[in-house]
């Protein structure tokens, strides 16, 4: 339950206060009567999650942060309107529900499961237009596609306008896909006890070194001997086991749609972003006087931070006054994104930074958007040793710091694709044309998250 002496809304604030920050990545709507009726029906429309729910994952980070918790978030970069799709959800659910019994058992603690989905539509981007070669070789130059909230992909005048109406296009969306989910979840679809379900094959086949192939041989066997026990022991302990709970999240880029949706409940003192559980502040719109951070210090959800390379000290140490400034734990959550080649100079500061002050502070490790990499044939992909290279230094920049390291954060798929090369099931560069779906940066597909799942267990269970 919230402190009821809190006041209700932080100095200065309201849901339109980020309107008079500047904004690093502004929605220029052009038609501003279509704005305000998009926005008017927004904001009448029922809510995507509840502030109990919300409540809940702040009491999860909590323990999160005091290390008696572990946080797996994931998801696309980019979901699209066309991929709310049922097979894909499930499949998504589904990777995000083995990797997360993966680390249980290798971290024998908790994990809390939240979602790149049910929202993650909007897109920031490095450049705000884009140019193509037209019609007998006239540069043509049109907006960014900045996800299916905002425009559409095809290089037209006309998809690439940005319309106000796709804001109730991408809320319908992300009700249809939480309707599923929450079905898919209170109907036990998660008969993960199956052995074959698994889809461990490709770790025999996969040239692991044979003392990691047989931990993971073991996990596995151990995992479905445990849940075949709890199954043996009745009912009621399966139910529990597999009536697991999806938090959702997505980035809170467009903020005529986030504050459309930020609400006062009934019986509740505050504000909350009642589009999704944990919004996250991308890296790039992470100013501590701009609208971003602006809009996201006056809700109750826990808000997410991405922290890139260019972060400094003060930097961290600004974003935690303007968004934790009681330093309650389970607030505020950073999510550090540094890049392999520079997590060991870039991270240590900041969170020894942050252990100094005794800030409430949930550090996630995204080992992904520090890594990618452009083939010459401008195709995006990041590879599985870098992304496991930052995880595994972030891993022992925590341990020396004396701070828990509270989750991960993983742009993966539950399907076949190829878009980051390596792994034991050896994607190669070759492969890439193939299988490529991402509208967006490259995922890990079904196979390498599993087999991240098991590297973490491995890294992360050895000291507990
Ligand atoms: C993302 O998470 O897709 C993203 C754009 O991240 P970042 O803000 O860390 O670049
Ligand atoms: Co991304």
């Amino acid at each position: 339950m919230p402190d009821p002496s809190q006041s209700v809304a932080p100095a200065g604030w309201s849901p339109e206060s980020w309107k008079g920050r500047p904004c690093a990545q502004p929605i220029a709507y052009s038609d501003a009567d279509a704005l305000d009726e998009a926005v008017r029906s927004l904001s009448l429309l029922p809510p995507l999650v509840t502030s109990w729910e919300i409540e809940r994952l702040r009491e999860e980070l909590a323990q999160a942060e005091s290390g008696g918790r572990f946080i797996l978030q994931g998801g696309d970069c980019a979901e699209t309107f066309d991929d709310c799709r049922p097979e894909l959800i499930a499949n998504k659910l589904k990777i995000l529900l083995q990797m997360s019994l993966v680390i249980v058992h290798g971290l024998k603690k908790p994990v809390t499961r939240i979602g790149r989905f049910a929202g993650q539509y909007a897109k920031p981007r490095s450049s705000m237009v884009e140019t193509r070669s037209g019609p007998g070789g006239v540069p043509v130059t049109l907006p960014s596609y900045f996800g299916d909230l905002i425009n559409r992909a095809a290089f037209t005048p006309e998809a690439r306008r940005l319309d106000p109406a796709l804001m109730i296009k991408g809320h319908e969306h992300a009700a249809m896909t939480l309707n599923f989910i929450r079905s898919l979840v209170e109907g036990g679809f998660a008969d993960f006890h199956h052995p074959e379900y698994w889809n461990l094959d490709f770790l025999r086949h996969g040239g692991l070194p044979g003392d990691v192939r047989a931990d993971y041989e073991r996990t596995a066997r151990e995992m479905v001997d445990g849940l075949r026990f709890m199954e043996a022991l009745g009912e009621r302990a399966v139910d529990q086991l597999t009536r697991v709970e999806f938090f959702t999240s997505h980035e809170g880029l467009n903020l005529h749609y986030e504050a459309a949706q930020t609400r006062t409940v009934p019986r509740r003192s505050g504000w909350y972003d009642l589009s999704t559980h944990l919004p996250w502040i991308g890296d790039r719109t992470r100013a501590v006087d701009g609208a971003h951070v602006e809009h996201f210090r006056g809700v109750r959800n826990p808000v997410g931070v991405k922290i890139g390379p260019s972060a400094t000290v003060g930097d961290v140490e600004g974003l935690w006054t303007a968004l934790n400034p009681r330093n309650e734990r389970g607030r505020l959550v950073f999510i550090s994104r540094m890049g392999a080649s520079r997590v060991r100079d870039s991270l240590p500061p900041l969170v020894e930074a942050m252990a100094r002050r005794k800030a409430s502070v949930v550090w996630i490790c995204d080992p992904m958007h520090g890594n990618g990499t452009v083939l010459a044939d401008g195709l995006k992909t990041r590879s599985f040793g870098a992304i496991l290279e930052e995880l595994e230094a972030t891993c022992g920049i925590f341990e020396r710091a004396g701070v828990p390291l509270g989750g991960v954060h993983f742009e993966l798929t539950g399907e076949d694709v190829a878009e980051c090369v390596g792994g034991a099931a050896g994607v190669r560069e070759e492969d890439l044309r193939r299988h490529y779906a991402s509208p967006c940066d490259p995922r890990l597909n079904y196979r390498q998250s599993l087999e991240m799942a098991f590297l973490i267990s491995r890294r992360l269970g050895r000291r507990e």
